[in-house]
């Protein structure tokens, strides 16, 4: 099977009423800001709007979250992608898929496949078949309606990360050619599922990538309105 038919495997829950959006971008592209502005703008329209954050959101998540982030030494990257699917399979049994059943909820992902294709798939070399492959049952199958990929240069991602004077975390050790490899994953992800995917210029103030957001958010919203329920 080539990337292209795997990849069709992948489809958005069907719950009317309901949307899984999801945020991508390297560290400072600016998704837990967006994210904020969103979950805010739709609360106001009056959806439930729940914000998840892999590999938490579970306490088994919560667990493995804090093993990779504290890891002493380095986890192997086949280690770290099976890691990541399996607390993203549990968030999606125990609270995703159960939540998206509430007519006019919002579940909104900081992070979800596509940063396991950057990360592990190019930036960790394992590729993009072996972390599709991983994903291959449900409800590791399921996608959001809209990912928004943030996209700033990788100097910039440095100068926000700079500014916010935070410590450092595992993924954040890493050097120059692991950004240059994390953005062509992205890229990649971006052209496998052009549906799915939105790129947004993360490098303009925060209320123009606001904006870009918000349209494609009312014409998902709209487009399902105005289908027939069957
Ligand atoms: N469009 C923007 N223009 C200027 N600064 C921004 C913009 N968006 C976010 N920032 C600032 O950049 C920093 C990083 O933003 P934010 O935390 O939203 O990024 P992130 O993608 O969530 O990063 P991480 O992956 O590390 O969680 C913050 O200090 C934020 O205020
Ligand atoms: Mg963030």
């Amino acid at each position: 099977m080539t990337l292209q038919e795997i990849a069709k495997k992948f489809r958005p829950p069907a719950f009317p009423g309901s949307y899984f959006l999801s945020f991508e971008g390297i560290e400072g592209a600016g998704k837990s800001t967006q994210i904020i502005k969103v979950r805010d703008y739709l609360e106001e329209k009056g959806f439930r709007v729940l914000v998840l954050r892999e590999p938490g959101g579970t306490s088994f998540g919560e667990k493995l979250r804090q093993a990779i982030l504290n890891s002493q030494s380095p986890i192997h990257p086949v280690a770290e992608l099976h890691l990541f699917a399996s607390s993203r399979a549990q968030l999606l049994h125990e609270v995703t898929l159960k939540e998206l059943g509430v007519p006019n909820t919002v579940i909104i992902y900081d992070r979800y496949i596509d940063s396991t294709l950057a990360y592990q798939g190019s930036a960790r070399k394992l590729g993009f078949e072996a972390v599709l492959q991983s994903h291959s049952s449900f409800p590791l199958t399921l996608v959001p309606h809209i990912t928004f990929y943030l996209k700033i240069p990788t100097d910039l991602s440095h100068d926000r990360q700079k500014m916010r004077n935070a410590p450092k975390d595992y993924f954040e050790k890493q050097g120059n050619d692991f950004y240059t490899a994390l953005v062509e994953g992205y890229e990649k992800a971006s052209e496998l599922f052009p549906e799915r995917i939105i790129q947004v210029n993360g490098h303009q103030e925060v209320e123009h990538v606001f904006q870009e957001i918000k349209e494609h958010v009312d014409s998902l919203i709209l487009e399902n309105s105005q289908r027939p329920e069957n």
